[in-house]
């Protein structure tokens, strides 16, 4: 009997295989011969990453994969054109990296880092159409397609947003890389890992005391050591965005002809979300060929046998590194939905990536129309997350969550006490509520106290 694995590897996978498939969440865009002109500049414009960095990170994800590192993944839900600004993207890396530094010296393991930047600009919706005051209008649909505003003239999807998002990735990753080599993270410039946001007094001093005992470490090593300590000024991070947009991430697909492989170079690390995760989606088979390290959301709607067959369409040679599954079931329904599905894969004889995206899950419209996340929902999601997979004989070994390095008001509870009246303060999301700063640090040290707790 051929398996599901067998069957669709047979199928010849291309680039543009993934044509003669279902493509949810695509826009129609009027003018064909502008967006093939679009995608044609596009497929020979030079790639945004390249394909020893993507190894690289797949090398590290399975490491994460097997308890040896962990997986911190973060940014915006989704970016936007006219927030590509030096300080929203140097912001946004300090809380990443102030995250990582108390992620590292809590869990004593080295930090993969990854941003959900330098591309995240698609979106998939629920709902095709927009109603506001009896009008209806085709759905915001991301920065990569149309305009937020809501006038027809904007929801018209344009080809030739591609092209501005790919220069702004470019831009925004040149702004990551330069910092990154440049010494932003070196742990010998403290004043970089000052918190420059507010922050509650308890939070601040446990984060003093970290940074604190590091510079201690460092001190002593050098002290100890003629030579400086390797990497310390240097910072790795990746990218990675949900692959929504199959035109553009199609045009961006690059073969490396040395190997025999075909990488998604707009990115280290692309997902498939929950909406376009099913059996027979174009997004499922156009992920199926890539040599990338690749994610899926698993939603509440995924029953086991559906996660099984994704599995063995893409990765049906248990590539180490290569399949990181990002659960986002809600604070109510994780009890009940995560243990079948961790039995599943182990049934399966697999070894992914576990990682838990408590955000999504945990969604709520308030009477008001804005759409907030409560931060106790999102850390019992994760903290229950934790106990399951150990109970389970399975381990979490990352994270995702949206969050921005600003002092914005989308989510409530934490430290700083938000509650449903401050949101209307400093909320800026044109999509889900995301994390500010504080609470995102907040949820570092969540995680570090949970796993102490565990341990103990
Ligand atoms: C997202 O990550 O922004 C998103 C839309 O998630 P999901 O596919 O899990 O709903
Ligand atoms: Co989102």
């Amino acid at each position: 009997m051929k398996s599901e694995a067998n069957t669709s590897s047979i199928r010849e996978w291309t680039p543009d295989s993934w044509r003669n498939l279902q493509a949810t969440q695509q826009p129609e865009y009027p003018d064909s011969g502008e967006l093939e002109r679009v995608l044609q500049q596009l497929a020979e414009f030079p790639p945004l990453v390249t394909s020893w960095e993507v190894d690289r990170l797949r090398t590290r994800l399975a490491e994460a994969a097997t308890g040896k590192r962990f997986l911190l993944q973060g940014g915006d839900c989704a970016e936007r054109f006219d927030e590509c600004r030096p300080d929203i993207i140097a912001n946004r890396l300090k809380v990443l990296l102030q995250m990582s530094l108390v992620l590292i010296y809590g869990l004593r393991l080295p930090v993969v880092r990854v941003g959900r930047f330098a591309g995240q600009y698609a979106k998939p919706r629920s709902e095709a159409l927009e109603s506001k005051n009896g009008t209806k209008l085709p759905s915001y649909r991301g920065d990569i397609i149309n305009r937020p505003g809501f006038d027809p003239e904007d929801r018209i999807p344009d080809p030739s947003r591609m092209i501005t998002a790919y220069s702004l990735s470019g831009v925004t990753l040149n702004h990551v890389r330069a910092l990154g080599e440049g010494g932003f993270a070196d742990l010998h410039h403290p004043e970089n890992w000052d918190l420059g946001f507010v922050l509650h007094d308890d939070l601040r001093q446990e984060y003093q005391d970290i940074v604190d005992s590091i510079l201690d470490a460092i001190r002593f090593m050098e002290a100890v050591s003629p030579n400086p300590i390797g990497d310390m000024d240097r910072v790795a991070f990746f990218t990675s965005h949900e692959a929504l947009l199959l035109p553009y991430e199609e045009a961006l697909t690059r073969p490396d002809a040395l190997h025999d492989r075909t990488y998604n170079l707009s990115t280290h690390f692309p997902w498939i979300g929950a909406r376009t995760a099913f059996e027979g989606s174009a997004h499922v088979e156009y992920m199926r060929g890539l040599a990338n390290p690749i994610a899926i959301k698993v939603g509440p709607e995924m029953a086991p046998s559906e996660l099984k067959t994704l599995i063995n369409v893409l990765d049906p040679d248990s590539i180490p590194g290569r399949l990181t599954l990002i659960t986002r079931l809600g604070v109510e329904r994780i009890e009940s939905l995560l243990p079948p599905l961790i039995q599943t894969v182990q049934r399966m004889g697999k070894r992914v990536l576990w990682s838990c995206d408590p955000m999504h899950g945990n969604t709520e419209v308030l009477s008001s129309g804005l759409k907030t996340r409560r931060f106790e929902n999102i850390l019992s999601e994760m903290e229950l997350s934790f106990d399951i997979h150990a109970s389970h004989d399975s381990a979490l070994g990352g994270v995702h969550l949206e969050l921005t390095g600003e002092n914005v008001t989308e989510c409530t509870g934490g430290a700083g006490g938000l509650q449903d009246k401050d949101l209307g303060r400093a909320y800026r999301s044109q999509v889900d509520p995301r994390l500010n700063s504080e609470q995102g640090l907040e949820m570092a040290f969540s995680i570090i106290r949970k796993k102490r707790r565990m341990l103990s």
